[in-house]
């Protein structure tokens, strides 16, 4: 079975993101629009290692001079030295301008190799293979492409469109828990940001025991990748909309660095976020139900009890998240689920409570 979403971008041509079990087929019509011989794969090694039988074959069919470069596993494959190798491998193995190249791996991968083929020869054919679930529900999507720099993560980098996603649960079968969990938090951030009913058939994939079973999961993908793909095509290049794809994240993003990239999985500070969003949107006079998202924590097995820092300062350094603008801190909360809205914070006091609060939680 597959299905596809027309993905329009007001700055490179449009594209299809395909979703199926097994997806061979489709990616084998795919790549006869290709003239060149010669095409490149950057893979994840762990992807490399279980998968390769599942896409070479069906490569290999179009491209006689196929190369296969392997991207290290980890946060630390997105560096400047492996950006060099990967460029080198590109360059030296006679790329032209037609020469498709194929990111195949979670979000690692595809924002490294995204950014090889944003810059080898000024732009290259992108395709993204996406296997992990958070790079199936979002990093494939919305262009964003790039590697970290010692001074902060992602801060190297370009918009580039891919000419194809293939969103292929096959590889999903290798996918371990804890994977599953992480991309599970952006799904839940979608439920909330946009269609509440997805936190509900999250939950049926776990009573139903079916939580780590990729086809179980592909009705939810796509609603999750519809959600992305809508709030980026109205926003191609993080203006405006974009940011409600943020709820939870500035929390998120302070747990993630006060834990050094280490101590929290970013769907694990995500989820964390989320709870201190949903209780800083109640400060300001709504009543959302935080059992929707409670449902889920036991998934999750992090503590806050490292945190050294007090409520106060952790509130201080969310004034230092990249996307904060001019010191004014702005949070994305909900007015219900479903329904997100930026706020400019002014009283800061609520946003202390908000962090108490999810430190007791997870203490
Ligand atoms: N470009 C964007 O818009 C965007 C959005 C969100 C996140 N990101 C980036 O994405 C990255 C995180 O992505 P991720 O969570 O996919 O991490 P990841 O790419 O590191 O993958 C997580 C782990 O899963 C392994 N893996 C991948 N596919 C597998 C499979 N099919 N079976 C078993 N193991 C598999 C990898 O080897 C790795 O160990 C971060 O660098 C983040 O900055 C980018």
């Amino acid at each position: 079975m597959s299905d596809t979403i027309f993905v329009e971008t007001s700055t490179q041509d449009n594209y299809k993101i395909h979703f199926g079990d097994d997806l061979s087929e489709e990616l084998g019509r795919f790549i006869n629009t290709y003239s060149s011989d010669t095409a490149f794969v950057l893979a994840d090694a762990f992807v490399l290692e279980h998968h390769r039988d599942h896409f070479e074959p069906v490569l290999k069919q179009q491209f006689s001079n196929l190369h296969v470069f392997e991207i290290p596993q980890g946060e630390q494959a997105k560096s400047m030295k492996i950006y060099q190798a990967a460029l080198d491998h590109v360059l030296k193995n006679g790329v032209e301008r037609q020469t498709p190249l194929f990111a195949i791996g979670g979000g690692v991968t595809g924002d490294l190799a995204g950014f090889v083929a944003a810059t080898a020869l000024r732009g290259i054919p992108l395709i993204h293979i996406p296997t992990t679930l958070l790079s199936m529900v979002d990093s494939s999507i919305g262009g964003k492409t790039g590697i970290n720099h010692t001074t902060g993560k992602n801060l190297i980098g370009s918009f580039y469109q891919p000419e194809a996603v293939f969103a292929d649960v096959h590889y999903l079968q290798t996918l371990p828990k804890k994977e599953w969990v992480n991309g599970l938090s952006e799904v839940l951030k979608y439920g909330y940001i946009h269609s509440p009913e997805i936190l509900q058939e999250a939950k049926q994939l776990i009573d139903k025991n079916v939580f780590t079973d990729g086809a179980a999961w592909l009705s939810l993908i796509k609603k999750s990748a519809r959600i992305k793909v809508e709030v980026v095509s109205e926003d191609v290049l993080e203006s405006g909309k974009r940011a409600i794809l943020n709820f939870g994240h500035t929390f998120g993003h302070v747990l993630e660095r006060e834990g050094n990239y280490e101590m929290f999985s970013h769907g694990e500070a995500v989820f964390a976020g989320m709870v201190a969003a949903l209780h800083a949107s109640n400060y300001l006079g709504v009543n959302i139900e935080l059992s929707n998202l409670m449902q889920f924590k036991s998934l999750y097995e992090f503590n806050l009890k490292g945190i050294e820092k007090s409520p106060r300062e952790l509130v201080e350094m969310m004034k230092f998240d990249k996307k904060v603008k001019d010191g004014q801190l702005r949070l994305i909360l909900l007015k219900k689920e479903g329904i997100p809205y930026i706020y400019n914070v002014a009283d800061e006091d609520f946003i202390e409570k908000a962090w108490q609060h999810t430190l007791n939680i997870f203490s």
